[in-house]
């Protein structure tokens, strides 16, 4: 379509993704990098019969939530939407997305307050990235495309990882590595040690041992190379170690490639307090621990109750949790692996709890049944995606549950995305 320049825009609302939303004569419009309030020119490139979506032109009428974006290549990178605005303003817009899909999807009559829990460091926090590769280009996807952008230092990322993506496009524009579809970089906050996750594509022109070398020489808290397989293959260590240490709780763990964790190391403290203050608070001695991962949830839980069931679909993170529960001589966790939802029939009936961590698809529509069969008593839903979880709960209303209490937990500044807990009591 031939873009066009459109009149002035008022902004008036944010849409689930941080854009905002204008209208012209009653058509709407998303506009991203806008804000409430703000007056705007803009270009629409895109034109669709109910919405059209413009690129911001010039700000004619800012919004005192406004701020400039720290990161140079912030208007064309698609890591981060929310740069613009002031943190406070990030976690209100975050607070408003949670409460508003409750009431739209969640069908709730009434709602707690959320406890606000803001990221203690907007920057730096996340470690884990995965870059993107387009010939000797490194980077992560544009906004609009597939296309890279490339860029010098990520604000969200910890120094080591910064560090080490420059080595990586340093051996990529030498040739010495021939490039690929993408590679990941793990870090870890509490102990030195970052892994580099290569995609099967990636080849050295030298030895493995040679690169290792070289990458090594830039970045000491390297302790290992990990190329993934070719579709379906497993992958292989290539140098070092393919784990990396990270305390979670009061427990170590570690961690392989393929091993979920959530990517804010320090927010995932916050869940972690809030959970067991809540297991603590309602006394729970019999609890499951759904979706475990490795069983951050669970390990860390396990002193303070008589049993835990968890249930997970990833052998490695499955591996990782019995391990981490015979070193810490915890024998009141069971492991199972599979998917919840056929799983979870195993489970005795006298689960007094339950903690469920799905994935942002939310839980399988079959475990309601289930959870009502088994009589649980309380849910601790931890979730990253407020619509899945306002649709999960609206399907657990009509069993009896009531959100007691509701946790906004900043885990991803920067970004839409909402992660909550959300305290379910059965009747
Ligand atoms: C958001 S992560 C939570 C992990 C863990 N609670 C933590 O905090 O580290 C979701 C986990 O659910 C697992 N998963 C996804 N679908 C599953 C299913 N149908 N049954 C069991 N586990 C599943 C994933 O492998 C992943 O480890």
């Amino acid at each position: 379509m031939v873009e066009e320049i459109l009149p002035e825009v008022i902004i008036k609302d944010l849409g689930h993704d941080g854009r905002g939303v204008g209208k012209l004569s009653g058509y709407t419009i998303f506009i991203p990098g806008t804000l409430p309030g703000e007056r705007v020119r803009a270009r629409l490139v895109k034109k669709k019969k109910r919405f059209g979506e413009a690129l911001l032109e010039e700000v004619l009428e800012a919004s005192p939530h406004r701020r400039k974006p720290p990161c140079p290549v912030y208007s064309e990178c698609g890591g981060c939407q929310l740069q613009h605005m002031d943190y406070s303003f990030q976690v209100e817009f975050k607070q408003d997305r949670l409460i508003q899909a409750l009431y739209r999807i969640g069908e709730a009559q009434k709602l707690p307050s959320p406890r606000i829990n803001p990221a203690g460091n907007e920057w730096k926090y996340r470690n884990k990235a995965t870059y993107h590769l387009q010939g000797n280009h490194v980077g992560f996807f544009s906004r609009q495309s597939r296309r890279v952008i490339p860029h010098e230092e990520c604000a969200l990322l910890p120094v080591a990882a910064n560090r080490i993506k420059k080595s990586l496009a340093g051996l990529l524009k030498q040739k010495i590595l021939s490039s690929g579809k993408n590679f990941t970089v793990r870090t870890s906050f509490s102990h030195q040690q970052s892994l580099l996750i290569l995609d099967e594509s990636i080849k050295p022109r030298v030895s493995w041992e040679k690169v290792a070398t070289i990458l090594r020489k830039e970045n000491p808290e390297l302790v290992g190379i990990y190329q993934q397989g070719k579709g379906k293959k497993p992958g292989r260590e290539i140098w070092g170690k393919s784990r990396i240490k990270e305390k979670m709780g009061d427990y170590t763990f570690e961690l392989g490639p393929a091993t979920f964790f959530q990517v804010n190391s320090e927010q995932r403290e916050v869940l972690l307090k809030r959970a067991k203050q809540i297991v603590l608070e309602l006394g729970c001695r019999n609890i499951g621990d759904l979706y475990a991962g490795a069983g951050v949830f669970g390990i860390n839980l396990a002193k303070y109750v008589d049993r835990v069931m968890a249930v997970e679909i990833s052998r490695e993170a499955v591996a990782e949790g019995k391990r981490r529960a015979q070193l810490a001589g915890l024998d009141n966790i069971e492991f199972h692996r599979g998917e919840v939802e056929k799983v979870f029939t195993k489970l005795p009936r006298e689960l007094d709890c339950v903690l469920l961590d799905p994935p942002r698809e939310g839980c399988h529509p079959n475990l309601w049944q289930l959870i009502e069969e088994k009589k649980v008593k309380n849910i601790v839903y931890i979730s990253c995606n407020p619509a899945t979880l306002a649709r999960d709960i609206a399907e657990l209303q009509p069993l009896g549950y009531r959100i007691e209490t509701l946790d906004l937990v900043d885990m991803f500044p920067q970004t839409y995305h909402v992660e909550s807990v959300a305290l379910l009591e059965g009747k």
